[in-house]
């Protein structure tokens, strides 16, 4: 595949990537009862990894940026976060998840293979 001129120009202007990594926390609620992330305390994982990150000093440009997000269509693996720019898919349970997350994939660069989210998982 040709890259587009365009692309071109815009990947040298880009690079490095301004973060190397991005984390998203889906912390949608439903009003339903429908399955949503905010039902499993996906705020306080959110919270907890951004204190995590920021205590490991990797925070900020060139490092990570944890972010929350709205439903990202994955609801019944919730609660879910997804790492870029390696698109890996995680359902978390609690504060050690989170920990072996940051330390293990968002530091050290390699995926917790345990807590990854089934890829058939959907809505
Ligand atoms: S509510 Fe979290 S993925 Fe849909």
């Amino acid at each position: 595949m040709t890259e587009r001129p365009q692309c071109a120009a815009y990947n040298r202007r880009m690079s490095p990537s301004y973060y190397q990594r991005h984390i998203f926390f889906c912390l949608n609620q439903r009003a339903n009862n429908e399955a949503c992330c905010a039902q499993h305390d996906a705020q306080a994982g959110l919270e907890h990894c951004k204190s995590r990150v920021k205590a490991a000093g990797i925070n900020g440009p060139g490092g990570v940026r944890v972010n929350k997000a709205g439903c990202l269509d994955r609801c019944a693996g919730g609660p879910v976060a997804v790492v870029y720019p390696e698109a890996v898919w995680y359902h978390y349970v609690d504060q050690s998840d989170i920990d072996e997350i940051v330390d293990s994939h968002l530091i050290g660069g390699k995926v917790v293979e345990r807590l990854l989210l089934s890829p058939d998982i959907g809505h």
